[in-house]
């Protein structure tokens, strides 16, 4: 009996806004997948991607940290008649909140619970149904680099979201699957407001801004050239040049005399 060919996703969660939003549109121009499956809380912003896409999509709406909503996921994908082969897995849902660690109280496990909590875990639910030329994403960010004061549990959390992802890629470059971390500077969307940020980025770090199109493009050239990690700017090499040259003792006093 000839089996039917295997349907090729591209899993996007944070499809409603920002960074995950601007994957959705850049991945869309590409005809190595089949399907979309968009992931956000918001339905009604992912139905409106749904149809601006050339893919079809299949919307699996919800809260990533939630373990019903991933059971549902689970059995969707073993249920499915489809023989589901995830090529892209795009992790940019996200969150992070500033202020003192100590005053977040919540807000701190909910950042840890969400960037690297749900994000191993929808790894660990995915793998499963990748194999050979198949691709993870996952976002990381400048914050990575080094430890913030004012902003501690969501830099932490990115730094295990980019050691994670390195060493994954290391492990799973036997079976062909890669695993690249994506490390934006500040970005004007939604998650600026919701971290309790101005909605605009201020002072000498306008000058790393860049856009969310930009940092997809650029990390979309650097997978198909096989990298495990993805700056998009001159301005974040150099956070990452000078967080190697620099105590961060000293970046942590610098950061607390000016913030
Ligand atoms: N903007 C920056 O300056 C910046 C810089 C470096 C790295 N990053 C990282 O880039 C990624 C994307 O952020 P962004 O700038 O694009 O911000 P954004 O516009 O706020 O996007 C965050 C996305 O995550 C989704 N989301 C949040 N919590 C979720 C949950 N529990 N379950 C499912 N989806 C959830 C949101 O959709 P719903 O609200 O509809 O659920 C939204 O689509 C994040 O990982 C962020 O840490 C951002």
């Amino acid at each position: 009996m000839v089996q039917e060919p295997r349907l090729r996703l591209a899993f996007i969660t944070g499809a409603s806004s920002g960074l995950g939003l601007a994957f959705c549109l850049e991945l869309d121009r590409r005809d190595d997948f089949d399907m979309f499956y968009l992931v956000s809380r918001r339905r009604d912003l992912l139905e409106e991607l749904a149809n601006n896409l050339r893919h079809p999509v299949r919307l699996f709406p919800g809260d990533v940290t939630d373990p019903v909503w991933q059971a549902e996921l689970a059995d969707d994908l073993a249920d499915s008649s489809t023989r589901p082969l995830i090529k892209y897995l795009v992790q940019s849902a996200g969150m992070g909140r500033s202020g003192l660690a100590a005053d977040l109280g919540q807000a701190n496990q909910d950042t840890v619970r969400l960037n690297c909590l749900a994000l191993t875990q929808m790894i660990q639910l995915t793998l499963p149904y990748m194999d050979k030329g198949s691709h993870i994403l996952n976002i990381a960010s400048v914050a990575a680099f080094m430890p913030q004061h004012g902003f501690a549990s969501y830099a932490a959390s990115k730094a295990y979201v980019l050691s994670y992802s390195r060493a994954l890629h290391s492990e799973l470059k036997a079976k062909g699957i890669s695993c690249m971390a994506v490390c934006p500077n500040p970005m004007e969307t939604e998650f600026l407001t919701k971290s309790g940020q101005s909605a605009q980025v201020k002072g000498f770090k306008r000058l790393g801004v860049e856009s969310p199109e930009n940092v997809c493009r650029k990390a979309l050239r650097k997978l198909d050239r096989g990298k495990d990690v993805s700056l998009s700017n001159g301005a974040a090499r150099l956070v990452l040049a000078l967080s190697k040259l620099l105590p961060h003792r000293l970046v942590l006093w610098f950061e607390r005399k000016f913030s």
